[in-house]
């Protein structure tokens, strides 16, 4: 009887074991495991990190990326006021009407807008791109698996591409992308983005600064979210505590 258990056990962890091959053996690198200040029950948001993602959303990846979900308006959750809400928006020029003739008119953007497509539609995106789509942005970080922790490997993850590995016009290898072969360009260099904070202008600080505000675009509750968390648990730690005092006097004299 123990013999064959301990059978099991051993054919078990060889079949474990070779499926830690199989996935090795695949060209996905694990994302690299970063310190987020949003993780864990007591996670919050940075507002000069995320104020810093946005600038660098905004210079590098507003190029070719949409961010469908969010409106200027929202940008106050990173601590802008409503007037430089109202500056930021007007930067941008957006398609309204129709007019009274009929007919479809542009206009600088207002705070209630959302953020305008870099691409007038999906056929102009891919072709600019050589074929691949750049996928919104509003969701990433919640879209793939381990998110943050995903984008931020992509954006600092572009190598040369080994031997065995052939890339064509327009591919480039990035271990972390499922495959290995991404059709981005590696968006970030050093000193691409100014910072007025004296924050480092280095693709590795940019990468944080980007996922920062990234997360936020995914998820602006999560503050709100995990303060619940927090006050529900204490909640139901002093509730557990006078339910036990309540159970100890009610069966007191039973013996
Ligand atoms: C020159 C255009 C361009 C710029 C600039 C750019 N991207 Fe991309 N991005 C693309 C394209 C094209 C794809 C689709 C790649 C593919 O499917 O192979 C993509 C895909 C992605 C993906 C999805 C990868 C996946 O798992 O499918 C993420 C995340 C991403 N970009 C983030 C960013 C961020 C963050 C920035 C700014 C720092 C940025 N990109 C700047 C063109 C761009």
């Amino acid at each position: 009887m123990k013999n064959s258990i301990l059978s099991i056990l051993a054919i078990a962890c060889a079949m474990l074991g070779s499926v830690q091959t199989v996935s090795a053996a695949g060209d996905v690198a694990k994302p690299k495991q970063m310190d987020w200040s949003f993780s864990g029950p007591f996670g919050t948001y940075d507002k000069a990190a995320l104020q810093r993602g946005f600038l660098v959303f905004k210079s590098v990846c507003a190029s070719c990326h949409s961010l469908d979900k969010i409106a200027f308006r929202n940008l106050e959750a990173l601590g802008y006021e409503e007037a430089q809400i109202k500056t930021l928006a007007a930067e941008y020029t957006v398609t309204d009407g129709p007019n009274d003739e009929g007919e479809m008119f542009d206009r600088p953007a207002r705070p209630s807008d959302y953020f305008p497509n870099p691409y007038p539609n999906k056929a102009a995106a891919k072709y600019a791109n050589n074929g691949a789509y750049p996928p919104d942005l509003s969701l990433m970080t919640k879209a793939r698996k381990d998110g943050a922790n995903y984008v931020y490997s992509l954006l600092t993850g572009y190598k040369d591409a080994p031997e065995h590995v052939h890339l064509m016009n327009g591919q480039y290898y990035n271990p972390y992308m499922a495959g290995g072969v991404i059709a981005m360009p590696a968006p970030l260099s050093d000193g691409q983005v100014g910072y007025e904070d004296g924050t480092a202008t280095t693709v590795d600080q940019y990468a944080k600064d980007v996922v920062h505000f990234l997360n936020w675009a995914a998820e602006p509750e999560l503050e709100a979210r995990k303060r619940m968390g927090v006050k529900v648990l204490i909640f139901l730690s002093i509730f557990a505590l006078v339910m036990y005092g309540v159970k100890r006097k009610i069966w007191h004299d039973v013996h």
